[in-house]
């Protein structure tokens, strides 16, 4: 394959993924232009818990995510320590792990066959004991009924990441234009709004040697081969701040089932984030009273100390889901490259998607558990 260098690259998308792309892209000597109107400060990367967890979140049946997620896993420490680097910022990578733990004996249960299916494919949790669970970490309450530890799994501040993002794209010299895409060719991005037009900007249409789509949600209406091919999948999602009289956060992330509904606590320097519902509800984005009442019950029921926090935020994005789970990451013709359909793994993906669309633009060989992703398979494309 003959290497390709200094091509002109068009990203759709200020997401984590549009954000990791151009700036993985500029550095391996592209030039690079992201279109989005608001980059790193919307959509479902604003919104994201932030979990790295490919383990504790492996379901039979998605073998090809749990290899890619666990591949993407492997390479977040280096991809995080380059983020610090080049951003002057901190990357937002936490490493204490994450224990699933049980809320009665049917969610015991529903642990314990996790655990089976993991060791089944060679992967080490460790099962505990409530008490085992409460020494290792004391923000649990004594509802918990036992649980799983998983070490190796990781968690980030999701927008201490998107910020360093911006920022190392900056540097890197990616150029922000401020507008929304309207459509997607070979060779060419037609804008809604261009304000103020530069050198490659026509009117309002982008010119570049290869598009790359990460519009999470958006982006099957970008271009007729991915018409479909990505749903929305709302997930609601609460912030808590520390007060002066509340215990301090869990340093593990902590999630499991409540009588089979999952929840999920991921620690913060101040606070912790709750997370997070999942329906099928289109573009819908409001937050729901009874979203935001299961997710304090259940939350409290493994973190009793949760009732002395400060409830400042909640939210809900769109998880920009496939078929299948899997992402749809390659061409989709020449010139155009999608990097979308991320699901609850955006965050956990972002380095093995940057370093496969780098790879595709330059000609290089990619990771083979990126190619399970390619947008070509069935089950990627309705
Ligand atoms: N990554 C977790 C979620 O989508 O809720």
């Amino acid at each position: 394959m003959s290497r390709k260098q200094d091509r002109s690259v068009a990203v759709v998308g200020g997401g984590v993924i549009g954000l990791s792309t151009a700036w993985r892209l500029a550095v391996a000597g592209h030039r690079v232009r992201l279109i989005d109107p608001a980059p790193a400060s919307g959509g479902a990367s604003r919104a994201a818990g932030g979990m790295l967890a490919p383990v504790a979140e492996a379901w039979p049946g998605e073998e090809s995510l749990l290899e890619l997620g666990t591949a993407s896993l492997h390479r977040w420490p280096e991809f995080a320590e380059r983020l610090g680097r080049d951003s002057g910022k901190p990357s937002g990578l936490r490493d204490e792990g994450t224990l699933v733990v049980a809320a009665d004996s049917a969610d015991r249960a529903e642990l314990d066959t996790l655990a089976d299916y993991l060791a089944s494919l060679g992967r080490t949790v460790n099962r505990h004991s409530s008490r085992r669970l409460r020494r290792l970490e004391p923000a649990l309450g004594p509802g918990v009924r036992g649980g799983l530890e998983v070490p190796g799994d990781l968690a980030v501040d999701n927008r201490a990441t998107l910020e360093a993002l911006r920022a190392a794209a900056e540097v890197a010299g990616v150029e922000f234009v401020r507008a929304a895409a309207r459509g997607v060719r070979s060779g060419t991005v037609e804008l809604v709004d261009a304000a103020d037009p530069e050198p490659g900007l026509s009117g309002s249409v982008v010119h570049c040697d290869v598009v790359v789509i990460a519009a999470g949600v958006q982006t099957g209406a970008l271009h007729p081969a991915l018409r479909g091919a990505i749903r929305p999948v709302k997930g609601e999602i609460l912030r808590l701040r520390a007060r002066s009289t509340s215990v301090p956060p869990p340093r593990w992330t902590v999630r499991g089932p409540v009588h089979g509904r999952q929840v999920y606590l991921v620690p913060r320097e101040d606070g912790m984030v709750i997370g997070a519902t999942q329906y099928e509800a289109g573009y819908d984005t409001e937050v729901t009273v009874g979203g935001v009442r299961n997710l304090l019950a259940d939350a409290e029921r493994f973190v009793p100390g949760i009732t002395e926090y400060a409830l400042v935020e909640t939210a809900a994005g769109l998880r920009p889901s496939t078929e299948d789970n899997l992402p749809l990451l390659g061409w989709v013709e020449p010139g155009v490259l999608v990097a979308a359909g991320h699901h609850r793994n955006g965050f956990l993906l972002a380095p093995i998607t940057a370093e496969t669309v780098v790879g595709l633009v330059s000609g290089d060989e990619v990771a083979t558990e990126a190619k399970a992703a390619d947008p070509s398979r069935s089950g990627g494309q309705q």
